[in-house]
């Protein structure tokens, strides 16, 4: 079974108490979705210190406010081979294959921001979504594929509280990539996809509105999982701290058996969970 840690976006959110609880932990994998630390390289450097196979994708805010695509730039070489924006990356020793979206994204269909522009380029939807996929099909055959990106994709509701849906204006609309849903079309074709897994669209909705869903299962068989619980570092009512984790559990043939949002103690106990999907056999 491949246990996988899902860290939702930082906003600066990562200690040495998030990188011991790992230790406890003990995933197989951790993977970052993005919104680091607002440009700050200090982030990329504690995540490429950790003890064991990580993958990350750089999200809207990790331009901070910077257009020139300078910031990006650094923040990406400060990851260095954890990012994987547009690329392939295989968590060895693991059996996993991650491929990341499109790096930068803000959601909202398809808009390349003047830093994205600057950095990587411009390019169309659909060379997107391409670069997307061709990644996903270098991946080995005999491995699970896991899509990760920053902004989930189109296709997923229009609803605010979709796991894409539009909170903090009216009206509510489907505020997905649309190159990531062209790319999920697109690999399908030709391998399975047991899992996407993405953030940029916090939990607690705006303006009162309640929490989001956070999972969805297509028809495929594809599990949607929206990891941005903001923030992720809190303390309970009893004044013990806590530090958030979606999990998921995953079979070598690719079924995923559990998602959950976890919310831990620093020694490792599970304060709180919300289950989200679970194929696993009851206990007698
Ligand atoms: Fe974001």
């Amino acid at each position: 079974m491949l246990r996988l840690a899902i860290a939702g976006d930082l906003h600066g959110q990562w200690d040495q108490a998030d990188a011991q609880l790992l230790e406890i932990l003990q995933p197989d994998a951790l993977l970052v979705v993005g919104d680091l630390a607002d440009g700050d390289v200090m982030l990329p450097r504690l995540l490429r210190q950790l003890d064991l196979p990580v993958a990350c994708v750089l999200g809207n805010h990790d331009a901070a406010k910077d257009a020139s695509g300078r910031t990006l730039a650094r923040m990406e070489q400060a990851l260095g081979d954890l990012h994987c924006g547009w690329s392939l990356k295989l968590l060895d020793p693991i059996p996993l294959s991650v491929v990341g979206g499109r790096p930068g994204s803000a959601g909202g269909g398809f808009y390349l921001s003047p830093a994205v522009k600057a950095h990587w380029g411009e390019l169309s939807l659909f060379d997107s979504a391409q670069r997307i996929t061709a990644a996903a099909v270098r991946a080995p055959a005999d491995q699970p594929l896991v899509l990760l990106a920053h902004s989930g994709p189109t296709g997923l509701g229009s609803e605010v509280a979709d796991p894409c849906g539009r909170d903090w204006k009216r009206p509510a609309c489907d505020w997905g990539d649309q190159d990531l849903q062209e790319a999920i079309r697109c690999i399908r074709k030709q391998r399975p996809l047991p899992l996407v897994v993405f953030g940029h669209m916090h939990h607690r909705l705006r303006h009162g509105a309640g929490q989001r869903r956070t999972l969805l299962q297509d028809r495929q068989g594809t599990v949607y999982l929206n990891a941005a619980c903001v923030p992720r570092h809190g303390v309970d009512a009893m004044g013990k701290a806590w530090r958030h984790f979606s999990w998921v559990e995953m079979n070598h043939l690719g079924v995923v058996q559990l998602a959950a949002h976890r919310w831990y103690g620093l020694d490792g106990e599970v304060i709180n969970e919300q289950r989200l999907l679970d194929l696993q056999p009851a206990l007698s």
